[in-house]
């Protein structure tokens, strides 16, 4: 046990799966695991184990934001030593070429900052994705069909955000889409020496306004299992 995850050592698979909402690692865990054991039930943040094609997984609700992700992946890889952190969650869409629906795989992250800031102080550091979970990733999505875009993305600290000009700076920049955990999980991922991608639906579209239907959320949300899964064990 750690100070938020209630599960025994052993508990935790070598691979988690991140949804920031601990209901949709519930449903994920029903879903697409056999066997799936509740293993964390901690402040509601639900986390289960069970098993995927012959290979044991963990779902684990992260939170949003950078701070309350930071604690739960710090605990898996320190305390539980996980190996594998696949986020799979939502962004709002910032370029004109990323529909609602579509998958964005992320590259590299952009940050005003994370928790991670003061080790870096003045320095710019650049949270990346894992390589191999990567290319596996984006040939499991083209396999299904989905429509994927690979490329940087910008990890807010805010979602309401008084300074829409900082948005029209990222797209200006290319940058694919804004969430706000992805930056904190890769760079916990570089100084650990762990594997970690963030895949993300674009749930809604920054420059259309253009929101995915709660009925489509359940479908996006599933592909996005598949495809974390695809590229962790392929
Ligand atoms: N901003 C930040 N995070 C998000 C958004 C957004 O527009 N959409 C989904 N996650």
């Amino acid at each position: 046990m750690t100070v938020h995850i209630g599960a025994k050592l052993g508990d935790i698979a070598e691979t988690v799966l991140l949804p920031g909402d601990p209901y949709r690692a519930k449903w994920a865990a029903e879903t697409f695991l056999e066997d799936a054991k509740l293993v964390n039930e901690v402040r509601g943040m639900l986390g289960f184990t069970g098993m995927w094609k012959g290979n044991r997984v963990t779902i684990h609700g992260s939170g949003m934001g950078m701070p309350s992700l930071s604690i739960y992946v710090n605990e898996l890889i320190k305390d539980y030593d996980a190996k594998t952190l696949i986020r799979i969650g939502s962004c709002g869409g910032m370029r004109d070429k990323v529909a609602v629906r579509d998958v964005i795989l992320a590259t590299a992250t952009t940050t005003l900052s994370t928790p991670s800031r003061g080790i870096f102080k003045e320095l710019q550091f650049a949270p990346t994705c894992d390589w191999d979970l990567l290319h596996n990733a984006f040939h499991a999505a083209e396999a299904k069909g989905v429509p994927t875009h690979v490329g940087g993305i910008y990890s807010a600290d805010v979602f309401y955000d008084e300074r829409p000009d900082l948005n029209e700076q990222m797209t200006r920049h290319g940058i694919l889409g804004v969430e706000m955990e992805a930056a904190e999980l890769y760079t916990l991922a570089a100084r650990y020496n762990r594997r970690a991608l963030a895949v993300l639906t674009v749930s809604d579209h920054l420059l259309t306004g253009e929101a995915l239907p709660s009925e489509d959320r359940e479908r996006s949300f599933g592909d996005m299992v598949e495809i974390a899964l695809e590229a962790a064990f392929a």
